[in-house]
């Protein structure tokens, strides 16, 4: 079990060094670590995309209690993302994210904004 934190800040153009930073992060994690990547990047893809394109994010990791906490928060004007329905979309070309992030999760929770969100997953059996 890791027990060190990570958190760091950055805009879009740093996404190319920060996915494979967050993969490695991940890579003890074998293939629950490929889940949870799959669901960071929906949640960095939204932050980019309907956040604030032109902000920073901040994403935090760390290990506790056999979960992975994962921490996304952008500066964008959020939305109500506890009440948006997470379900399989029925459109093809969008709507996808929030649907992969409630599958590899176990918990997905945006803050009262909407702006900041809070994901986790159980690591070990
Ligand atoms: N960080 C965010 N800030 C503001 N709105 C958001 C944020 N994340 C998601 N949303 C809203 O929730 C909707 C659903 O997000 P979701 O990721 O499921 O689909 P999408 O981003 O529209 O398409 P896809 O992820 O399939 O490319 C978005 O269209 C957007 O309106
Ligand atoms: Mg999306």
């Amino acid at each position: 079990m890791r027990t060190s934190q990570v958190s760091i800040e950055f805009t879009e153009d740093l996404l190319k060094v920060v996915r494979p930073f967050i993969r490695e992060y991940l890579s003890h994690l074998s293939e629950k670590g490929i889940h949870a990547e799959v669901g960071i990047n929906e949640a960095l893809n939204n932050a980019f995309s309907h956040g604030n394109d032109k902000g920073t994010v901040r994403l935090t990791m760390y290990e506790q209690n056999r979960k992975l906490i994962v921490r996304l928060k952008d500066n964008g004007e959020g939305f109500e993302g506890n009440r948006t329905p997470h379900v399989p979309p029925g459109e093809l070309d969008h709507g996808r994210g929030l649907f992969l992030m409630e599958s590899f999760f176990e918990r997905v929770i945006y803050n009262r904004t909407g702006n900041e969100l809070l994901m986790m997953k159980y690591i070990r059996d």
